[in-house]
C-alpha cells in the first residue's frame, strides 16, 4: 500500500471508530448500535454490500443461516480484512440458527457450520432465529457453543415475554440480546421493557419496515427539519431509544445514508410523535 492509501485508511478508521456508539451486553462485550442487515441479499450483491459497508464505517454485520449468504458475507469481510481496512476483532458478527427440526446437537453443529462459512474462529453473537420447536434444547446447543468459546454472546430473536419466560426455565446463560421487529408503527414497548428489566439488549430489525417507511410523510417532515431522510429518522429513533438496529441495503448510496445518523438528534417531541405512529 502506498502512502496515500495508508493515509486514507487511517482517516477512515479514525473517523468511523469514533462515530458509532455501542451497547454493553451482559457478557461484557460491546455491540455497535448500528449494523448492516443482509436478509434477502445473496451472491455478489451481498458481498459487495458488506465491502461497501465496512469501507463506510460499519463494524457490525447481521446474517443468518437461513439467509443462505454467510459464505458471501464472509468473503466480503475477508477481502476488507486482507486489504488492511480492519481486523477481525474490530467487527461484530451476528448469525442465527434456524430452529425448525433443530435440537441441542444440531444447533451446535449449525454454529460450527456458520463459523466455517464465515471463515472465522468465533462469532460475536448467535441467536435462535424464531421461538419455534424445542427452544430449550436448541438454546442448550448455543450454551455449548458459548462454553466452548465459539461464540462470545448468545441470544434469541422474535421472542415475546412468554417465550422468554419459557426459555429461562432451563437456560443457564441469560440471553445477551433479543432481536425483534421494531419500526415507527411497531414500537414493541412491552417486550423492550421486559428485556431491559432482565438485562437483555434489544436489536430492532426491519427499522425501515422492510422499505415501507422510506416515504412515510411524518418521518419525511421530521427529517426535513434536520436535513435528513425518512429512513435516517427511522434509524435515529432506534438509536435514541438505546436500541441496536440493522437496516439492510445492497445499494452503496443507501448504505451510506443509513450510516449518517450520528450527526443529529431527534427532539423529545419528535421521538414521542414517531413512537405513537399508527400503521
Ligand atoms: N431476526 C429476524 O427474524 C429478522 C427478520 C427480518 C429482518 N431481520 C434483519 O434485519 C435486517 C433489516 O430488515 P429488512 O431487511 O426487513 O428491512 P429494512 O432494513 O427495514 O429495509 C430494507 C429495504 O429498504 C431499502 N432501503 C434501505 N435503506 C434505504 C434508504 N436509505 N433509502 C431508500 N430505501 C432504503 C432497501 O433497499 P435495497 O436493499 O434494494 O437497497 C430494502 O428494500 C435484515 O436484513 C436482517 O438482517 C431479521
Amino acid at each position: 500500500m502506498n502512502f496515500l492509501g495508508l493515509l486514507s485508511l487511517v482517516l477512515v478508521v479514525y473517523c468511523t471508530s469514533a462515530t458509532v456508539p455501542s451497547i454493553k451486553l451482559n457478557t461484557g462485550y460491546q455491540m455497535p448500535q448500528l449494523g448492516l442487515g443482509t436478509w434477502q441479499a445473496k451472491g455478489d450483491p451481498v458481498k459487495q454490500a458488506v465491502k461497501d459497508a465496512l469501507e463506510i464505517g460499519y463494524r457490525h454485520i447481521d446474517t443468518a443461516f437461513i439467509y443462505g449468504n454467510e459464505k458471501e458475507v464472509g468473503d466480503g469481510i475477508w477481502e476488507q480484512i486482507n486489504k488492511g481496512l480492519l481486523k477481525r476483532e474490530d467487527l461484530f458478527i451476528t448469525t442465527k440458527v434456524w430452529p425448525e427440526g433443530s435440537n441441542r446437537e444440531k444447533a451446535l453443529a449449525s454454529v460450527k457450520n456458520s463459523l466455517k462459512l464465515l471463515n472465522v474462529t468465533y462469532l460475536d453473537l448467535v441467536l435462535i432465529h424464531w421461538p419455534v420447536g424445542d427452544i430449550n434444547s436448541i438454546y442448550q446447543g448455543l450454551e455449548d457453543a458459548f462454553n466452548q468459546k465459539l461464540v462470545r454472546s448468545i441470544g434469541i430473536s422474535n421472542f415475546n415475554q412468554t417465550n422468554i419466560d419459557n426459555l429461562l426455565k432451563t437456560a443457564k446463560v441469560v440471553p445477551a440480546n433479543n432481536q425483534i421487529n421494531i419500526h415507527p408503527t411497531l414500537n414493541q414497548d412491552e417486550t423492550v421493557a421486559y428485556c431491559n428489566k432482565l438485562g437483555i439488549a434489544v436489536t430492532g430489525y426491519s427499522p425501515l419496515g422492510t422499505g415501507s417507511m422510506i416515504k412515510n410523510p411524518i418521518l419525511t417532515s421530521i427529517g426535513a427539519k434536520h436535513n435528513k431522510t425518512a429512513s435516517q429518522v427511522a434509524i435515529r429513533w432506534q438509536i435514541d431509544r438505546n436500541l441496536i438496529t440493522i437496516p439492510k441495503s445492497v445499494n452503496k448510496k443507501y448504505i451510506k445514508e443509513d450510516f449518517e445518523v450520528f450527526d443529529f438528534k431527534l427532539t423529545a417531541d419528535e421521538i414521542k410523535t414517531i413512537h405513537n405512529m399508527k400503521a
